[in-house]
């Protein structure tokens, strides 16, 4: 399969490599409009191809879009990342233009592609691809929560071994669902564990929130200290889409998709636990929330809402 990953910053080239490193793609095309930038990551990452033993074809083109034609997958990247003390709500006034520009432009070459939003403010942004391309609601999808459950299990996993057991985030299935967003995302601690044991039995109440909290704001965390957004594990989590969709898995993965009455909600995309595959998001899945969960959910949902609602200024 071809993948399309437009923007060759960090996230971008990280959301390339990483494909690459995985080897289930025959070839990825990387964007970018800064000359030559895209076409130098390419010829890093096929450098380390006999090193990492990859067979995955990476080729890097400036702004040319024949080059990215018949790609089964186009992520988009571009755009401003956060500077410390920024939200990505911040980011709509300059982001929304390129976004829209990116996609109308890859939509062109690859009718059929599947697109993955990554670009910030992302629930947003995501509403933006699929009102403007029309595309069916399991082609736009945007990249948030898979990122957000895995620093989830990252600060659980923490919590755990300052409370004295040998845990690492693979031992921890955690979920973030709502909007990517500091404020409102909502990772769900009632369902996470650690070894099939609930980690609400495992820590205090205190340090159950903490992680919370922690995770809530694990991108402004890391902006602060890189002085620019993180790009390691957003571009992993994004990888583990595109492979979801690349081998039809049906994996779970929480991703932001436009709500048709599911959650009770309509008209916005916003990040829920849905099965990936071929034809993009195959299913989403409904869980049972509780009162303060709800709560917070409509919270995050009505939060997402007032974003989309500067859409039309952004663009202007
Ligand atoms: C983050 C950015 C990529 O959360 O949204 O790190």
């Amino acid at each position: 399969m071809k993948v399309t990953v437009v923007g060759a910053g960090a996230v971008g080239a990280t959301v390339a490599n990483v494909i690459a490193t995985k080897n289930f793609a025959s070839e990825v095309v990387l964007v970018d409009i800064k000359e030559g930038v895209s076409e130098g990551k390419a010829m890093d990452i096929m450098q380390s191809s006999q090193l990492l033993n990859f067979d995955t074809k990476v080729t890097g083109v400036t702004n040319d879009y024949k080059a990215t034609a018949g790609s089964q997958v186009v992520v988009v990247t571009s755009g401003m990342p956060r500077k410390p003390g920024m939200s990505r709500e911040d980011l709509i006034g300059v982001n929304a233009k390129i976004v829209k520009s990116v996609v109308d432009q890859a939509l062109e070459f690859s009718p059929d592609a599947i697109f993955v939003i990554i670009s910030n403010p992302m629930d947003t942004m995501t509403y933006l691809t699929l009102k403007d391309t029309k595309l069916p609601r399991g082609r736009v999808i945007g990249q948030g929560g898979m990122l957000d459950s895995s620093r989830f299990r990252y600060f659980l996993s923490k919590a755990l071994q300052d409370a004295g057991y040998d845990a690492t985030p693979t031992d921890i299935d955690a979920l973030v669902i709502g909007g990517h967003s500091d404020k409102t995302m909502v990772p769900l601690a009632s369902l996470a564990t650690y070894k099939s044991i609930p980690v609400k039995n495992l820590l205090s109440k205190e340090a159950l929130d903490d992680a919370v909290a922690k995770t809530k704001v694990g991108g402004a965390t890391l902006t602060k200290l890189l002085g620019t957004s993180a790009w390691m594990a957003p571009g992993a989590a994004a990888a583990e889409m595109v492979q979801a969709i690349a081998l039809d898995s049906h994996k779970l993965i929480p991703s932001c998709v436009y709500l048709d009455g599911e959650y009770g909600e309509k008209d916005l995309c916003i990040g829920v636990p849905c099965l990936l595959g071929a034809k993009g998001v195959e299913k989403i899945v409904e869980l049972d929330l509780d009162a303060d969960e709800k709560a917070k959910f409509e919270e995050s949902v009505q939060a997402a809402r007032n974003t989309n609602s500067k859409l039309g200024e952004a663009l202007k």
